[in-house]
């Protein structure tokens, strides 16, 4: 039981969704290893993955919205700031603590909950914004 990219979660901008099905990759491994009883070793390289490329993404799509006005920026800009401080606290436990099972559920369960709700909702509505003056 995997989690898979489909046509329904694109918001019909190519280098958002692009990074999106990165995002859902790495979740899919992470749902793989755990299947195979390797999440905590999976866990450790997915945390630095998206310290890193988290950031990224939501500095494309910010940068996204205030080149073009975008009306809901500080409310998208606040889910993201909400999203990268429950991984900073996530990631500082497990560099404090070590990986436990504990936090690898943590981790699926914001991925799951949070991530593919914000993608299928404000991610989309930006999206729809964005491409409402495209013919
Ligand atoms: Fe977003």
């Amino acid at each position: 039981m995997g989690i898979q990219w489909r046509d329904s979660l694109s918001i019909g901008v190519d280098g958002i969704d692009r990074q999106h099905k990165e995002l859902l990759l790495r979740f899919d491994r992470l749902l793989n290893a755990c299947q195979e009883g390797k999440g905590i070793e999976e866990l450790k390289g997915l945390l630095a993955f998206l310290e890193v490329y988290v950031h990224s993404h939501f500095n494309d799509e910010e940068e996204l919205q205030r080149k073009h006005g975008y009306p809901a920026y500080e409310a998208h800009r606040s889910e993201h700031l909400y999203f990268i401080d429950q991984l900073t606290k996530l990631t500082s436990e497990t560099h404090q603590l070590g990986v436990s099972t504990h936090h690898v559920i943590e981790t699926n369960n914001m991925l799951l909950k949070w991530l593919l709700n914000h993608i299928s909702k404000v991610d989309m509505e930006l999206g729809r914004y964005l491409n409402a003056g495209t013919p």
